[in-house]
């Protein structure tokens, strides 16, 4: 099964980095410089909340090198109220923020269930954002019992979101284990799963709907491996960890995924 889109979108979720402000700031220029070389593909930076404004503020830095997207890594599933401590959807859609990963393993490991995971999506959906619904098995095993898994978490991640909101999402298909690993999961793998994850979908939405839904890869993808990920995996792009952080490395892999047309 082939790509869908043309256009090839990269996340960089940079989790709980960098500590310093300059830092931040230093990462996003970089990024700035290299997207703006790219033809067919669209960056997304995806920073704690704090920096987000880097990004979306008018005096954002370096506006003048060139536009790449931003996305938050997590909302709550409530637009307001009295919830110390945390953001949401809304104020992130009001500030110009345009993507929003729900359900990130990290987050499920702290106790999100599919359940909360499909109510913040459809909140993130709302408020008018992309969500980005990460899903992936913890571990592969040799009956294919990881297939129903993820069957299962990608229906209950889903819940209540119509077939009409799907426009507006994108699976990141994560194999936990292939996370902050040392090897990325086989392109041949990679192929082979979004196919399952287009089945599930077509399944759920029909086959139309189904298939133009973008399937993302994340776990451990770095410049060396960006290219047969996307060429040979057949996936609509990539949410990076570590590399996005890495602006040699990042500037690599993007150019990489670029040159797949
Ligand atoms: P990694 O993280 O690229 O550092 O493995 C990916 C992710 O968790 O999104």
């Amino acid at each position: 099964m082939a790509r869908t889109k043309s256009i090839k979108l990269v996340l960089g979720n940079w989790k709980m980095n960098p500590v310093s402000l300059a830092e931040a700031k230093r990462i996003i220029k970089e990024t700035k410089k290299i997207a703006a070389k790219l033809s067919s593909t669209k960056v997304v930076v995806c920073p704690p909340f704090q920096y987000l404004s880097l990004i979306t503020a008018r005096a954002a830095v370096s506006k003048a090198l060139g536009k790449i997207g931003v996305g938050a890594q997590n909302a709550h599933a409530i637009d307001q109220g009295s919830f110390t401590g945390e953001v949401s959807a809304p104020m992130l859609k009001n500030m110009g923020v345009g993507y929003t990963i729900i359900g990130h393993s990290e987050r499920r490991k702290m106790g999100e269930t599919d359940e909360v995971v499909a109510k913040k999506a459809k909140t993130v959906i709302e408020s008018g954002m992309t969500a980005v619904i990460c899903i992936g098995e913890n571990v592969r095993d040799e009956q294919g019992t990881y297939l129903d898994e993820l069957r299962t978490q990608i229906k209950a991640s889903l819940q209540g979101i119509a077939r009409k909101d799907m426009k507006q999402v994108v699976m990141a298909y994560e194999p936990v284990w292939a996370i902050g690993a040392k090897e990325a999961m086989t392109p041949a793998l990679v192929h082979e799963t979004s196919i399952f994850i287009k089945k599930v979908l077509s399944d759920t939405y029909g086959q139309e709907e189904g298939v133009k839904v973008p399937i993302l890869y994340g776990g451990s993808v770095n410049f060396r491996n960006a290219r047969d990920i996307i060429a040979q995996g057949q996936v609509d792009g990539l949410l990076v960890g570590r590399e996005s952080l890495n602006p040699p490395g990042f500037a690599e892999l993007l150019k990489e995924v670029d040159s797949v047309k």
